[in-house]
């Protein structure tokens, strides 16, 4: 049951850290770049493509790229298994391309992040093919490696180990998939009985932690703006409430607001309230906890692996069948509880979240979703292709460990060409195929029509970036939010102005009064700023929001 938990939290974040300000107005462009523009026509995205793209991408609105891995990989995991953290994979270009990317990207107003996988390796590693070796080695306690390959683990432990693939006598603990290595930050709290166990503290675990300084410095040297950070609580394992790893980036977040205080870091962690404490600027919100984000978006046909109350309606499904409150009862208390340190990022979908937002979606229950997106605090994501509303293609075979993420991974829909204007390439040497019948689901289709999705989407940032109520950290108050009713009311505030807004995705028209209580009286006339005109209105003891089926409003009040 939702019980407006938006007032002061006890356990409150403090902001220990200065966030630059260009995060205030920050909102992010995811690219998976397998998928985004082939300009060598190997079937393939790479760099010069999304050079190619960076116009197109600033016509969007937005000002910062997130970037999928794109360093030497065997693409295991599409690239989250690295073998060389420090080298471009040839099939995306080269360490020159990147860079090229950082300056033209930089000129035109967009940064680009990076993807931080901090966690694991590819077994193709050199640092691995060192550690898997019988001779001790610089390398050897880089990796968790247990000290005998039949006894492996404390009774009850879940970790699991891969052994008799090496030379060196015991197994190691994968990360993630069995090819993807566990690199050693240490245990919080080692078991005696088990020494392979060791201390954060131990030689192993600081040199590793060094790297990681390193491959940052690396990047951000060369032009990176920052990085997101692949499994960011994964690092110390065995680890309470994360304390060990919290204080890990800490550390990491206090030398680079020294050396380089305009940089970020995105941490996929799913618990604001810990990554912000940890010093991650933004944590992306995937709900991982329980249902709260899945239940907006993707509720009844989630087939991932976390959290209950998987089936059902979403909130943001046409049936009106959803409830916010499912969203709001764990968001709320992440929210107030980071609001004043860090942000959180709502995002409209990524390369591991299926379906994709536009699969069984119109384009104008899309437009409802993005003015819900594109309106609450925190820093917004939009998955590339969600802006004109891609569908995926469903029932792929599983491509580099996609499984069912793959269907989210096709390529970018550019034109009504072949291969959808992604790729000069045969049909049958693409990275994965491209929409069969996209309809107007193609960016030269939506370019020209006022109506279009990809049109309403940059008006809606816009909105976002010219109206101070609707800043990344300005004020969020939920006005009307019932247990499986419509619509969802929220207000912004902000820089001496104030916002309403209202979102409806159910069919049916939304037809509620809220008390001066809710929401106080306006100075002035209500003025509409996005979406149904005067759907709020002057009621004698309070407001009369009146909105057709699947509409969203904004309004100053
Ligand atoms: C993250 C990535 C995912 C990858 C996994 C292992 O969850 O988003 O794509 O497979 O980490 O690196
Ligand atoms: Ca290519």
């Amino acid at each position: 049951m939702f019980t407006n938990p938006f007032s002061r939290q006890p356990g409150e974040v403090t902001p220990d850290f200065h966030n630059p300000d260009w995060l205030e107005h920050a909102i992010f462009y995811e690219i998976y770049p397998q998928s985004f523009y082939d300009t060598n026509g190997d079937g393939i995205g790479d760099i010069p493509g999304i050079i190619a793209k960076l116009p197109y991408i600033q016509s969007l609105g937005v000002n910062t790229i997130w970037l999928n891995p794109c360093f030497s990989s065997p693409f295991g995991d599409a690239g989250y298994d690295i073998s060389d953290f420090y080298q471009v994979a040839p099939r995306y270009g080269t360490n020159d391309d990147l860079r090229r990317l950082f300056e033209e990207a930089r000129r035109m107003g967009i940064r680009v992040l990076l993807d931080l996988v901090a966690g694991h390796t590819s077994t193709e590693n050199e640092w691995f093919k060192q550690s898997a070796r019988h001779k001790r080695n610089p390398y050897s306690d880089w990796y968790i490696w247990s000290n005998n390959i039949w006894t492996r683990t404390p009774p009850g432990s879940r970790h699991q180990f891969i052994a008799g693939m090496s030379e060196r006598n015991g197994g190691y603990m994968p990360n993630f998939f069995p090819f993807q290595p566990a690199l050693n930050y240490g245990f919080a709290n080692p078991d005696p009985d088990y020494p392979w166990q060791q201390p954060v503290d131990a030689p192993g675990p600081q040199a590793v932690r060094a790297e990681l300084k390193k491959i940052i410095k690396f990047w951000l040297d060369m032009g990176a703006s920052g990085f997101r950070v692949d499994m960011a609580a994964s690092l110390v394992k065995d680890d309470p409430g994360s304390r060990a790893t919290i204080q890990l980036w800490r550390e990491v977040r206090t030398w680079l607001d020294q050396d380089y205080p305009e940089a970020v870091l995105i941490s996929e962690w799913g618990i604001p309230e810990r990554a912000i404490r940890a010093g991650f600027h933004i944590d992306l919100y995937l709900g991982f906890p329980g249902s709260g984000y899945i239940s907006l978006f993707r509720k009844h046909q989630w087939g991932g692996g976390f959290g209950p109350n998987r089936r059902g309606f979403s909130f943001f499904d046409r049936e009106g069948l959803g409830n916010i409150a499912e969203f709001l009862d764990e968001y709320g208390p992440q929210y107030a509880a980071t609001r004043q340190a860090g942000y959180i990022c709502l995002f409209s979908g990524n390369h591991d979240t299926s379906p994709r937002l536009g699969s069984g979606r119109s384009r104008e229950d899309l437009k409802v979703a993005f003015a819900f997106l594109l309106s609450m605090p925190g820093v917004p994501k939009i998955y590339y292709g969600d802006e004109i509303g891609m569908a995926g293609v469903p029932g792929l075979p599983s491509k580099e460990g996609g499984y069912n993420r793959t269907e989210v991974r096709t390529p970018m829909q550019w034109d009504t060409d072949a291969n959808a204007g992604f790729s000069t390439a045969p049909g049958e040497k693409l990275y994965l195929p491209v929409e069969a019948n996209s309809g107007d689901r193609v960016v030269s289709e939506q370019e020209n029509d006022p109506g279009s999705l990809l049109n309403a989407i940059r008006q809606l940032v816009i909105i976002r970036k010219t109206h101070p109520a609707l800043a990344n950290h300005s004020a969020f108050q939920v006005v009307y939010a019932r247990p499986g009713r419509y619509p969802f009311a929220y207000v912004r505030e902000g820089g001496g102005e104030r916002v309403l807004v209202v979102v409806n995705p159910s069919s049916q028209p939304a037809d509620v009064e809220i008390t001066h209580e809710q929401l106080p009286p306006a100075a002035g006339a209500v003025q509409t700023i996005w979406g149904v005109q005067n759907g709020l209105k002057p009621a004698p003891t309070g407001w009369k929001i009146t909105l057709p089926g699947i509409s969203a409003g904004m309004y100053k009040i």
